[in-house]
């Protein structure tokens, strides 16, 4: 019982940083990229990473632990197939941000200057991916109530 909370709780947990860190790494990447802007674009980036961690941490243990409903109901509901259909979209589009930011944080490191370039399609797919994780919460709310 009190594993089932501790793992809902976390799982929504992981919502509250992960859409407030993607939308907060979108707008720093949309600003002039001075030093202390790239600081904040690393800081929501590791948040972003922390919430990714949670969501998989505690979704899987959701899914396949048997806690809420067996494994087999969300295999068989299209909303939670979509669900991960939308989360896997969301970890292709994290490709290029990831390597450009883990490629700039070590460019950082080392005082060299940066080619910003990249950073308005990193802050179009973070926004993209905020959108993202929207219809994820309509999926998620609508398959534990079993609607699809
Ligand atoms: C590997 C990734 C994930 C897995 C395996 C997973 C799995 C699950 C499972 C099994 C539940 C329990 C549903 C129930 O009560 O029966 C759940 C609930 C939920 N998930 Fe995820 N999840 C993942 C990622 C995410 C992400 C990225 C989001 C962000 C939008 C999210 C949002 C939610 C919400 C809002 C609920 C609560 C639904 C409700 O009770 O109304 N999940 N998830």
């Amino acid at each position: 019982m009190t594993l089932r909370w501790a793992l809902a709780a976390l799982h929504l947990i992981a919502l509250g940083i992960g859409l407030g860190a993607v939308w907060a790494r979108g707008r720093s990447l949309r600003s002039q990229l001075q030093a202390e802007d790239l600081r904040r674009v690393f800081r929501s980036d590791a948040l972003w990473g922390v919430a990714a961690a949670l969501w998989v941490g505690t979704g899987l243990w959701r899914l396949l632990g048997g806690l809420e409903k067996p494994t087999g109901y969300y295999l068989q509901n299209h909303m939670f197939l979509t669900k991960m259909g939308l989360f896997v979209l969301l970890l292709v589009l994290e490709v290029s941000p990831l390597v450009t930011l883990m490629r700039w944080r070590r460019i950082m490191a080392a005082g060299q200057s940066l080619d910003t370039g990249p950073a308005r399609r990193m802050a179009n797919i973070s926004f993209i991916q905020a959108g993202i994780l929207i219809l994820m919460v309509f999926t998620a709310a609508a398959m534990a109530r079993g609607i699809g």
